[in-house]
């Protein structure tokens, strides 16, 4: 396992896990955080937006660059093009979304195990950065992942991986199989990081007992509160007051206005916003009032509506 300051990590997370919002967890104590998925083919053809998706924070350390495709030579011209932009580059193994899997790549990889060992092999062989595999427990019922795949991912020479035990059909919800998870651990050398519908410290003390796992990743909680970062390291949940969750809201967005400009991060920040406004009064009508904003003054105005 790459060299972390807590075990508590930050999952990738298409559409939320920004350079801003990384900055964020990340000061909430997330031991590694990753970019959102980004396309081979797209890095191949050096598409503008695509290489924006690449910039991370000076406090990002270490920063994982997940990336996603099917054909392996591709997959290496741009494991190699991005390898001193990161501390570990992450092999996407679990995206359900039916534009990734009809490309052959995300959860497809499952499906076609020969072609995602092919991929690790061909980077374990020409980069010398860690690299990790993020996982489904397989693609549907007929697919799951037997414990002698693990075993030969490990031989590929893998460096960790990181198990989200649902399958393609559940995308992000419904139970979570973490006695799979517990398995893979078992039959396993190398790390094994455990993703899935961690929430909450009692979440986290189950998943321990039944893991024994070493390493978390935590995904839809922590777009929800991002300090819970720090609850689970300090083994407390923390006092969150109406002035906290305000500055908080307004630091991410002033980030985001330094990162995306005016115009766009009043877009972006809406759907942070509606999670931040979650429990207090007037929320309804809050979430209403930032989807009409249109200026960045606006904006914290409305956030210090919270209360
Ligand atoms: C909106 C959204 C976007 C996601 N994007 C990615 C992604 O880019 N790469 C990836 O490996 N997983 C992605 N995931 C899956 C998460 O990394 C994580 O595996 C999943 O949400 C389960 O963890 P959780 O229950 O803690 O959220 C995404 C999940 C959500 C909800």
């Amino acid at each position: 396992m790459i060299e972390t300051d807590s075990p508590y990590f930050l999952a990738p997370m298409a559409g939320y896990t920004d350079k801003p919002f990384r900055y964020i967890c990340k000061k909430f104590g997330a031991g590694l955080t990753v970019s959102e998925l980004i396309s081979v083919n797209a890095i191949y053809y050096k598409n503008k937006k695509t290489l924006k998706l690449l910039e991370k924070n000076d406090i990002e350390k270490p920063f994982c660059i997940q990336l996603f495709g099917s054909d392996a030579d591709i997959f290496l011209y741009a494991a190699q093009s991005v390898e001193d932009k990161c501390d570990c580059i992450d092999i996407n193994a679990g995206c359900p979304v039916s534009k990734v899997v009809k490309t052959f790549a995300g959860s497809y990889l499952l499906k076609d195990k020969n072609r995602l060992l092919a991929i690790v092999d061909k980077l374990k062989k020409h980069i010398k950065k860690p690299v990790s595999v993020k996982l489904r427990k397989g693609f549907d019922e007929n697919s799951i992942n037997s414990m002698d795949f693990y075993k030969e991912l490990e031989n590929s020479g893998v460096d960790f991986i990181t198990i989200h035990p649902r399958l393609r059909g559940q995308f992000f919800k419904g139970e979570v199989d973490y006695e799979h998870a517990a398995r893979v651990v078992d039959t396993l050398k190398i790390d094994v990081v455990i993703n899935g519908g961690i929430d909450s410290l009692d979440k986290l003390d189950k998943v321990k007992e039944i893991t024994k796992a070493k390493y978390f990743m935590i995904g839809q909680a922590a777009i929800d509160k991002p300090y819970i970062f720090k609850e689970f390291i300090k083994e407390k949940e923390m006092q969150k007051d109406a002035k906290f969750i305000k500055e908080l809201a307004k630091e991410h967005f002033l980030l985001m206005v330094a990162y995306y400009g005016e115009y766009l991060a009043i877009r972006n920040f809406r759907k942070f916003f509606h999670r931040y406004a979650k429990g207090f009064r007037f929320a309804k009508q809050l979430n209403k009032e930032i989807n009409e904003c249109l200026k960045k003054e606006k904006v914290l105005t409305v956030i210090d509506k919270l209360d």
